[in-house]
């Protein structure tokens, strides 16, 4: 377990993933019964910007740091939010120097009734993000595989809810992981939110993995196109060489405004993101279109 977040902490692809989380938790909020969150991979819940790993890989600066500089949009601005007021609320009116990982988003947005499950298998990570939440007594942290927990967390007592997927992608198999735990998950909880991050390198793997997903949903009858959405940013080529240059996610049972929202935000973003020629975006159900466009276009 070679993986260490804090080199990434706040780049583009975590602002994708933490926005639509946000948004995610927040839509959950409209309604007050309680609800829970299951974290697989869950991190350390905190990043240092000014740390040792972001200083020597300030991936952030080409990610949040841009987004806070920025001269927002208003109806840019509303859909950030909520994830905005987090990353605000944590520095204070200081410098940018801490960045909320998923289970800090998810202490921040839930209420004093709901519920969170963090896993993180790295024997360090799960003792500093136990330390963190320890007088919280919502949250629960377990060192332990987060597929292996998936399969006994769901269906949760309360029955509402969401469970994020955020893999390090260290091994090949990774998206059959993935795929494996929907499979098992969704029909012991059907009504879950879902959200699968995996990063866009390998386009045959993840075009496989959505599609493969959207078929299987469409089939089984756990989805209609409409509980299936696609959303990834990519800042240069996809098929350049080096640097992550696109990911995004997979969700599986949306809050029914996450679609026009993202649309809202992801031409912005993508504009002020992108870090050389042939970015791009694209929100979508998985089996609607199947080629990129770049420089933002909708598909
Ligand atoms: C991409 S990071 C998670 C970032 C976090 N979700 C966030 O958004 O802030 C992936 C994490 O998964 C952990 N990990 C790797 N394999 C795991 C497994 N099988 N089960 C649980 N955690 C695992 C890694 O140690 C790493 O901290």
């Amino acid at each position: 377990m070679n993986y260490r977040h804090a080199f990434h902490a706040g780049n583009f692809a975590d602002v994708l993933k933490h926005v639509v989380l946000s948004l995610c938790l927040a839509h959950l909020n409209k309604k007050p019964k309680p609800y829970r969150v299951i974290d697989t991979h869950a991190g350390i819940g905190v990043y240092d910007l000014a740390g040792n790993e972001a200083t020597r890989s300030p991936e952030w600066k080409d990610g949040i740091a841009r987004i806070l500089e920025a001269d927002r949009p208003a109806e840019v601005d509303l859909v950030l939010k909520p994830y905005l007021d987090i990353v605000r609320a944590m520095n204070d009116g200081k410098a940018l120097t801490a960045y909320p990982g998923s289970p800090e988003i998810a202490r921040r947005l839930t209420r004093k009734d709901d519920r969170i499950h963090l896993c993180e298998l790295h024997e360090a990570d799960a003792k500093t993000l136990d330390k963190r939440y320890a007088l919280d007594s919502r949250i629960r942290v377990e060192r332990r595989d987060g597929y292996a927990a998936m399969e006994g967390l769901v269906p949760p007592k309360e029955k509402r809810g969401l469970v994020i997927v955020d893999p390090p992608f260290e091994h090949r198999d990774e998206m059959a992981h993935m795929a494996e735990a929907i499979k098992d998950a969704l029909p012991k909880w059907p009504t879950g939110t879902y959200i699968f991050w995996r990063p866009l390198k390998d386009l045959w793997a993840a075009e496989r993995f959505d599609t493969g997903l959207a078929e299987w949903l469409f089939d089984e009858e756990y989805a209609t196109p409409e509980n299936v959405l696609r959303v990834d940013l990519w800042v240069r080529d996809l098929e350049a060489e080096g640097k992550l240059a696109g990911a995004g996610v997979v969700v599986v049972n949306p809050p029914f405004t996450l679609e026009a929202d993202l649309v809202t935000v992801l031409p912005w973003l993508c504009d002020l993101l992108k870090q050389e020629a042939g970015a791009g975006w694209r929100v979508d159900g998985a089996l609607a279109e199947e080629d990129f466009e770049e420089d933002g276009a909708e598909l």
